[in-house]
């Protein structure tokens, strides 16, 4: 269990009516609660930008599911976040293809231009770079996602162009 709800004394916070809508309307796809986690904590993200232990914990209670269990389901699941994340979340391909040309010179690029490391965020809390397995666009690499968006054959000009449109449109 995450050491912060395990010691001390977190309360679950109240889900609102539209997490509550749907996930309810999760559970109609699934055959037994236990596996709608996964969902529900897409869910609570989706709505608070982030999975805090009181939203994990509201999840929890709500479904009948162990904080444990969920927290697992969060930690496999690396698109659940279970920290403060900023607006845009930058998904850096770091599996073989994009390793080979050159995913780690890009995440250099970003050290350097924006400040931060992996899981880091930028203190404008615009900006928070994350490595991911496998994009699936591997013959297009070096590959990253931003939102729903997918960024191919990246290059270092490629990522100052998509940033500086970022931060006209933030
Ligand atoms: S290895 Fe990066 S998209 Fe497949």
């Amino acid at each position: 269990m995450n050491n912060l709800i395990a010691t001390t004394a977190i309360k679950a916070r109240q889900l609102t009516d539209e997490e509550i809508h749907e996930i309810e309307h999760e559970k109609t796809h699934y055959p037994y609660t236990q596996a709608v986690g996964l969902e529900a904590l897409k869910i609570v993200q989706k709505y608070q930008g982030w999975v805090s232990d009181e939203s994990l914990l509201a999840v929890s209670e709500y479904l009948n599911i162990s904080p444990d269990e969920l927290e697992g389901v969060a930690t496999f699941f690396n698109m659940i976040f279970r920290r403060p994340v900023g607006k845009n979340v930058i998904l850096l391909c770091d599996s073989v293809a994009c390793w080979m040309l050159g995913c780690d010179s890009l995440k250099a690029h970003f050290t350097k231009t924006l400040g931060i490391d992996y899981g880091e965020t930028t203190e404008d809390d615009l900006f928070t770079l994350i490595p991911v397995p496998c994009l699936g666009d591997c013959d297009k690499a070096p590959v990253m996602m931003i939102g729903r968006e997918t960024y191919r054959n990246l290059t270092t000009d490629k990522i100052d162009e998509i940033i500086a449109e970022y931060r006209s449109k933030n």
